[in-house]
């Protein structure tokens, strides 16, 4: 935490972004900040109350009527809670933005399914101090982030479209693409559709494409980090040394090997499997991240939780879902374990969509037309 000396011009950049263009706070709007109090002092929940107040400050300054929450709870694996106290603070506002990592609209089915009933919009902030608030990743136009994110499904509207995957480190699988707006008896969105017209979730900054959904997929993924949500509950760091390998036949898991690392996969998957059925053996589902410039340094992020889910959310990561088992009346959370793979080639149709980790729709000429409105803020990287 640093004493308030007033807003760098790097973060006022990117708060313009999160809140005129991603959130659209206008005068009168009921504008409610979560944040968990522990996480100021070093909690998981990581959060510097510095980054707070400039979020607030910037809403005020749109004469929004801004509220800051801070909760203080300690949340319990497998019983997360969306706190009753901020539901209700939840239910009068016009837009929610939520510095918690425990509670996670991907993981919580409770708190997924109250957004869209009572229609907040509910931004979950990635940029949780001041250092990433001034990253070139916070500061990227929202607008050609949320092109990139819409361009990045063109490759997966083909249904039923070969794909094939590769990776340096060995991983090699393949598959059939399943298009949610074809297939038949299985719901879905299409891929390419806006996060505000799909729903009321409004991540900032937009961080991934929707899942994309296989049929008959074989092979072998290996990989050495995973989104931290699931992670830290497996005592596996952001990153670790022995790649684990899974083999996939037919869509399923069929076995998990490596050192310490796979055992502690296996005795999670296992865990799960007993709360949320036979669905957590499905290996079906990947996705990826569609941020152009999804990258921070030590000095701007120390917290290595953050600077992967950083990682996360660019189009260098692919990452596929370990188990797809919904949400049950038993258990009210879906199970996000990711496989996290970088640096990926991948066929679809026999026609190439990433080369060496270069996501091909970066190219698209509709992006460079979108950075060029933007010459004071990040664009679209060089390609390596
Ligand atoms: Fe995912």
């Amino acid at each position: 935490m640093s004493q308030q000396l007033g807003i760098p011009k790097a973060a006022m950049d990117a708060l313009i972004q999160l809140v005129d263009h991603n959130a659209e706070i206008k005068p009168g709007m009921e504008v409610l900040i979560g944040a968990h109090l522990d996480g100021a002092y070093g909690s998981a929940n990581y959060v510097d109350p510095v980054a707070v107040s400039w979020v607030q400050a910037v809403c005020a300054s749109r004469g929004a009527n801004c509220t800051v929450l801070w909760m203080d709870e300690i949340m319990k694996k497998h019983e997360w809670r969306f706190p009753p106290i901020l539901k209700g603070a939840v239910t009068n506002a016009d837009v929610f933005f939520n510095f918690s990592l425990d509670l996670a609209i991907e993981e919580n089915a409770e708190f997924r399914g109250y957004i869209e009933e009572c229609k907040t919009w509910y931004c979950r902030m990635f940029p949780v101090t001041t250092g990433l608030m001034m990253s070139d990743w916070a500061r990227t136009p929202h607008e050609l982030v949320v092109m990139a994110r819409h361009l990045s499904s063109n490759p997966f509207m083909n249904h039923m479209a070969e794909f094939e995957m590769t990776a340096p480190n060995g991983s090699e699988l393949s598959g059939n693409i399943l298009d949610p707006v074809k297939r038949e008896g299985i719901p879905g969105m299409p891929y390419n559709s806006w996060r505000k017209d799909a729903s009321h979730y409004i991540p900032w900054p937009e961080w991934v494409h929707p899942p994309v959904n296989c049929t008959n997929v074989n092979g072998v993924l290996y990989f050495d980090r995973m989104l931290p949500y699931w992670g830290r509950y497996m005592g596996l760091p952001p990153v670790w040394e022995t790649p684990i390998k899974i083999e996939v036949k037919d869509s399923k898991m069929v076995s998990i090997t490596g050192g310490r690392e796979a055992d502690l996969l296996k005795h999670t998957l296992g865990e799960l499997e007993e709360r949320a059925g036979e669905g957590m053996k499905k290996f079906d589902t990947f996705h990826f991240g569609i941020h152009p410039n999804a990258s921070v340094t030590e000095e701007q992020c120390p917290n290595a939780v953050y600077r992967r889910i950083v990682e996360h959310s660019g189009p260098r990561c692919v990452h596929w879902h370990l188990g797809s088992a919904p949400a049950n009346k038993d258990y009210n959370f879906y199970p996000h374990v990711t496989g996290d793979l970088m640096d990926i080639d991948l066929k679809i149709a026999g026609k190439a969509a990433w080369e060496k980790g270069w996501m091909l729709e970066l190219d698209n000429p509709k992006l460079k037309k979108i950075a060029d409105k933007y010459p004071d803020l990040p664009g679209i990287p060089e390609r390596i």
